[in-house]
């Protein structure tokens, strides 16, 4: 199996990527962010509360999310590999991560992040509120709170990888294209040379 995170702050690009990513290698594409946003459009129980830590720019609690990833795997048992996109977020969401990959005699292959200036995370983010109805997308507090949030909770995950030699990272300015051409040159290395 090939298991990749994609990494990076709210508006670095990991939802449009992923779209490549999966067209070009096959793997299956897990985004937290997106399985709340459907959770809330069913209207489910886990959607409400999930909801009111999204509106907020919070995360949602680590066992609601480490649950929907649980049940996404055991949904894809013949997937030949994962893409996590939004997740893990916390060193707790990564560690219960690491865990479920070796139950199931697998582990996570690369970690790749995409570096971008605040200033055009917001930019990015701003524009795609003007037509995406995401609500965490049109209020400027609510983008600056995930930026804070990401900083103190998520950027420790980068850590966590590092020191497991698995964290890689590029500059994720530029066109979709020429950052795609720097994903698949960084996934393709990996997959000649795996860590083993
Ligand atoms: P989530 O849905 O994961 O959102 P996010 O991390 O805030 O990231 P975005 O989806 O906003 O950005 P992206 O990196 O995917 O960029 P995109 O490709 O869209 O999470 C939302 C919320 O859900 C969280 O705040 C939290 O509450 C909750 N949540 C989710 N996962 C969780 C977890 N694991 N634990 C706890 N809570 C969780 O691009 C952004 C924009 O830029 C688009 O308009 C795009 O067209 C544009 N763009 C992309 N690339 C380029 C480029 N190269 N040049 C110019 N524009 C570009
Ligand atoms: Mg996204």
């Amino acid at each position: 199996m090939f298991n990749m995170i994609l990494f990076g702050p709210p508006g670095s690009g990991k939802g449009t990527q992923s779209e490549n990513i999966v067209e070009k290698y096959g793997l299956v594409h897990l985004s937290t962010g997106n399985l709340l946003r459907e959770e809330i459009a069913n209207k489910t129980p886990l959607g409400t509360e999930a909801k009111n830590f999204m509106d907020k720019g919070q995360l949602v609690p680590d066992e609601v999310v480490i649950g929907m990833i649980d049940n996404s795997l055991e949904h894809h048992k013949d997937a030949t590999g994962f893409l996590f996109d939004g997740f893990p977020r916390t060193v707790a969401q990564a560690e219960a991560l690491d865990k479920l990959l070796s139950l199931k005699k697998s582990e996570i292959s690369l970690v790749l992040a995409l570096e971008v200036s605040e200033e055009e995370l917001v930019k990015r983010l701003l524009n795609r509120g003007k037509t995406s109805g995401r609500s965490d997308d049109t209020d400027e507090a609510v983008i600056r709170k995930r930026f804070t949030v990401y900083t103190n909770e998520t950027e420790p995950v980068a850590g966590h990888y590092r020191q497991l030699k698995k964290f890689n990272s590029i500059k994720g300015e530029g066109s979709v294209d020429e950052i795609f051409g720097a994903i698949k040159n960084v996934i393709d290395k990996r997959m000649r040379h795996p860590i083993i």
